[in-house]
C-alpha cells in the first residue's frame, strides 16, 4: 500500500495554533471536521500535543514522537523516537494500517519538520490573530495549490482550506 501523508491543522491569520497547550479558540465545527477526517486513520503527533489531548484519540491509531524513549504512553499508543521511525513504522505496516492516508496532527514542531513529507494540508484558517506559543509554518505556495475552500461566518469567521502538493496535481 502506497501511503499519503497529510497535515490537519487549525491556524490563526498569524499562524498561531496553540497557547500553553490549549487551542486559543472554541470552534465546535472544526473539532467535528477534525474527527470526521481522522476517524479510522493512523495519527502522528508530538509529545506535547499528546499531553494536551490527555489521552489517545479513540478509533484511531495514535503514534507519539518523543526523544525520551522512556516517555510513558498508554498500551494503545505507539511511541517513536523520531519522525523517520514513525514513517518507517507506517510503511512497514506491522500494526495493520488499512487506510493509506496518514494524518500528522501537530503540534508546531512536528508540522515544521514534516512539511516536506506531506501531499495534503487540511487547514482551518481562523480569520483573526491570536497570542500564542506554537505556530504552523508558512505554506510555501510555490509548492502547494489550494484545491478546496469552504468559508464559514462566525465570530471569528473561518475557512476550511485544502492544499495539495503541486507536482502531484
Ligand atoms: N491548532 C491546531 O490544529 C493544533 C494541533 C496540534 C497541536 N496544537 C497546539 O500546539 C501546541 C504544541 O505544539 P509544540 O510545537 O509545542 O509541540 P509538539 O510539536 O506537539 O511536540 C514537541 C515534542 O515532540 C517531540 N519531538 C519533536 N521533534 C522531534 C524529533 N525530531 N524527534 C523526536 N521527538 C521530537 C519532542 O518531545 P520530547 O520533549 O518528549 O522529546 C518535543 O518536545 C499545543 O499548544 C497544542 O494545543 C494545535
Amino acid at each position: 500500500m502506497s501511503l499519503v501523508y497529510s497535515h490537519i491543522c487549525a491556524a490563526a491569520e498569524n499562524n498561531i495554533i496553540g497557547l500553553q497547550g490549549e487551542l486559543p479558540w472554541d470552534i465546535p465545527e472544526d473539532l467535528k471536521y477534525f474527527k470526521e477526517k481522522t476517524l479510522g486513520k493512523a495519527l502522528i503527533m508530538g509529545r506535547k500535543t499528546f499531553e494536551s489531548l490527555g489521552q489517545a484519540l479513540p478509533k484511531r491509531l495514535n503514534i507519539v514522537i518523543s526523544r525520551n524513549k522512556n516517555f510513558a504512553v498508554p498500551k494503545n499508543v505507539l511511541l517513536c523516537s523520531s519522525l523517520d521511525s514513525a514513517y518507517q513504522l507506517c510503511e512497514e505496516n506491522s500494526m495493520g494500517i488499512y487506510d493509506p492516508e496518514i494524518f500528522i496532527i501537530g503540534g508546531g514542531e512536528i508540522y515544521r519538520q514534516s512539511l516536506s513529507k506531506v501531499t495534503f494540508i487540511y487547514l482551518t484558517r481562523i480569520h483573526r490573530s491570536y497570542e500564542g506559543d506554537a505556530c504552523y509554518p508558512e505554506i510555501p505556495m510555490d509548492q502547494f495549490q489550494e484545491i478546496d475552500r469552504k468559508d464559514r461566518d462566525g465570530n471569528p469567521s473561518y475557512s476550511f482550506l485544502t492544499y495539495k502538493r503541486k507536482n502531484l496535481l
